[in-house]
């Protein structure tokens, strides 16, 4: 096989995504092997990486084993060598980035949001469609383990028709007083592009529609549990973006579901993401890695609820938990944004089909878009298609 090699910029290199998923988990992996077989190749990425700290940079390249890094991001997108770019960093100037690499004509693959609202971001693929380059977006929670099985499932028809489903996600982030708070800043702040919506929102949009159907309509409810929080550099700021949010999805095969999401909750259930999907012939809770089914002929007959006269006394004595089966492994373990690149970098040498293209990013912020009018308005805000 002959070896090919492909310039990458990776920007946004020292944030968390994509120093851990993109370049660690992913993209060094795929190098390291010797590349990904595309056709009669061997697809080798060269990396260039692209932040704003010098030391940062460096202990990263270092870590990975990259010779290249800049805090020059004009410098790298002048570098013919590198075809094409990712955008990782802070969300608030992903749209200018986008631009910046669009014109310097790179094929573009970002991570999401892949724009502050539906409108910006089908002008930028207008002008990608018109530019013949390639484009992605990240939509990776669609290949969890634990995903991958409740999709099978409901692909072998356990589940029947779909009733409803619910996603639950989230955990306690500190507010930076007591404890350091995990989560960067930005992400509390209107102006850095944060809030709970746009950032989980793109998410469940993939995972409801590939998995589940079209989404017709949202409403949604959105708040902020922690008003004020301690930043990197012990300032304390007001939180001016939601933390948490309630949404009631109809699908167009007539199945409801919610999403409760919250940076401002305490994990009591089976991982810190779950989707779970009731239907006629079964349901099924998929986490991140494992899944549960339980078809109809399992179903316990349960009659109700009886306390008995005695305290501590479990009178029902029922495991609602024990009739509950695991879903084995299928498929061994690949790293979620592992397929994306696969994808993405199949796509671009061989012009491969690629589903998560710049649009069903868009398709993303549109359900990010409508949770937000909808807690504005307190409507019902449907989800018409994008044309
Ligand atoms: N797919 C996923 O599951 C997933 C998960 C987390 C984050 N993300 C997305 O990835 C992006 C980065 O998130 P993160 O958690 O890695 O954040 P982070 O704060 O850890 O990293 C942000 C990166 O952006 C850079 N940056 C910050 N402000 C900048 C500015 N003004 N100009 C240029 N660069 C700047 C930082 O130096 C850093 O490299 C966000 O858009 C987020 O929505 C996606």
């Amino acid at each position: 096989m002959a070896t090919q090699t492909l310039g990458i910029i990776l920007h946004g290199a020292t944030g968390r995504i994509c120093s851990t998923q993109h370049l660690h988990n992913a993209l060094a992996p795929i190098r390291d092997e010797g590349g990904l077989p595309i056709g009669d190749d061997m697809v080798v990425p060269r990396l260039l990486l692209v932040g704003r700290s010098e030391q940062r940079l460096a202990e990263i390249a270092r870590a990975n084993n990259v010779d290249d890094w800049t805090t020059d991001l004009d410098a790298a997108l002048a570098d013919p060598e590198y075809t094409v770019f990712f955008e990782a960093a802070a969300t608030h100037q992903r749209l200018a980035t986008l631009g910046k690499a669009l014109a310097a004509g790179k094929h573009i693959y970002s991570e999401k949001p892949v724009a502050p609202t539906v409108a910006e971001g089908l002008a930028l693929l207008r002008d990608i469609e018109a530019s013949g380059l390639k484009h992605g977006a990240v939509e990776d929670k669609i290949y969890l383990p634990g995903f991958q099985k409740l999709a099978h499932l409901i692909e072998s028809g356990f589940i029947g028709r779909i009733v409803s489903f619910r996603i639950e996600f989230g955990w306690w982030v500190f507010d930076g007083t007591a404890v350091e708070s995990q989560r960067p800043s930005w992400n509390y702040q209107h102006a850095g592009g944060g809030g709970l919506l746009s950032d989980m929102h793109p998410h469940w949009r993939y995972v409801i529609e590939n998995m589940l159907g079209p989404i017709r309509q949202v409403v949604s409810t959105a708040w902020t549990a922690q008003p004020e929080r301690v930043d990197e550099e012990g300032k304390t700021y007001t939180v001016d973006v939601e933390d948490s949010a309630t949404t009631l999805l109809e699908l167009e095969n007539g199945a409801y579901g919610t999403i409760l999401s919250s940076w401002a909750t305490r994990i009591r259930h089976d991982d810190l993401m779950t989707l779970r999907v009731d239907g006629i012939g079964g349901s099924a809770v998929a986490g991140l890695r494992r899944c549960w089914a339980q078809s109809a002929a399992d179903t316990p007959v349960v009659t109700g609820s009886n306390l008995g006269k005695e305290a501590n006394t479990n009178k029902d004595g029922v495991d609602y938990l024990g009739d509950w089966q695991e879903i084995p492994e299928a498929v061994p373990y690949k790293n979620p944004y592992r397929y994306g690149w696969e994808g993405f970098l199949r796509h671009v040498v061989a012009d491969a089909p690629f589903a998560s293209d710049f649009a069903a990013g868009i398709r993303d912020v549109q359900l990010a878009e409508a949770c937000r009018q909808s807690a504005a308005d307190e409507a019902w805000v449907s989800l018409d298609r994008l044309t």
